[in-house]
């Protein structure tokens, strides 16, 4: 059994604790130590019956534990960039985790501290970057690339060929057309379906997806054209 921390117990940090729990039932794999998450009030306490262990800072307690970060709010997806930069940790150090119920490919690549909860599928070629959150039931489909730290909202959907930049936020249901490209950190409505390629950090809404306005990035956050 590898020791595990959790960053982050917000809604994400809960369900990626529960697919710990489906990939245990499967096969014993991790001790879940707790979560780490620098709301003040929830050190001490317990979220669904794990503990908060502290703020984030406390992983230099726990050097041989795996780590993941499960933030991620729509309305502020940035973060787990920044923690991941901030706690300045060597890439061994975090798990992937795949629930159970996700179909990943033989010919598919999932980086470190990417969680792919129940229902997800990956079909053949898709390269999955580092830290990516991928919600229940999201689809990848051939030869996808998705870059570090994109997040997928719960059942969106993609054609072949579509590549998805570092930190983007696809919402739950949208679908994207075949060999299109999504840049880096833009973000796609809930429902959105995208015929055109998006634009690096902006927001595009709607069936066809249209423009609706910039990404408001924080003055830290860097995004390669
Ligand atoms: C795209 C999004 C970020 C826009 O949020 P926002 O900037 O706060 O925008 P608002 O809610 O103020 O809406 C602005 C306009 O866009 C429209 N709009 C917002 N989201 C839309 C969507 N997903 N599809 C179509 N239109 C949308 C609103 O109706 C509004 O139109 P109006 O000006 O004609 O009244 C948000 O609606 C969204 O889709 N977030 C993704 C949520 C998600 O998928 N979560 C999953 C995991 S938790």
């Amino acid at each position: 059994m590898e020791a595990l921390l959790i960053v982050g117990a917000g809604g994400f940090g809960r369900e990626t604790a529960e697919a710990v729990g489906a990939v245990n039932d499967d096969k014993p794999t991790y001790e879940l130590l707790g979560f780490l998450d620098d709301n003040p009030d929830a050190a001490g306490t317990e979220v669904d019956g794990v503990p908060v262990l502290g703020p984030i800072s406390s992983v230099a307690d726990h050097l041989d534990a795996k780590v993941i970060v499960s933030t991620g709010h729509p309305g502020f997806y940035f973060s787990r960039k920044r923690i991941v930069e901030r706690l300045g940790l060597p890439p061994d150090r975090y798990a992937t985790l795949i629930h159970p119920l996700a179909s990943v490919g033989r010919s598919v690549e999932v980086g470190g501290g990417t969680v792919l909860l129940a229902g997800a599928v990956a079909t053949a070629g898709v390269r999955i970057g580092s830290h990516v959150a991928v919600m229940p039931g999201a689809v990848f489909t051939h030869d996808d690339v998705i870059g570090d730290y994109a997040t997928f909202g719960s059942g969106a959907r993609l054609a072949g060929r579509v590549t998805v930049g570092d930190g983007a936020y696809i919402g739950s249901g949208a679908l994207i057309r075949q060999s299109l490209t999504v840049g880096a950190w833009a973000l796609v409505g809930l429902g959105a379906v995208v015929l055109e390629d998006v634009p690096a950090a902006e927001v595009w809404v709607g069936v066809p997806a249209r423009r609706l306005r910039k990404v408001e990035l924080p003055a830290d956050l860097v995004v390669a054209p």
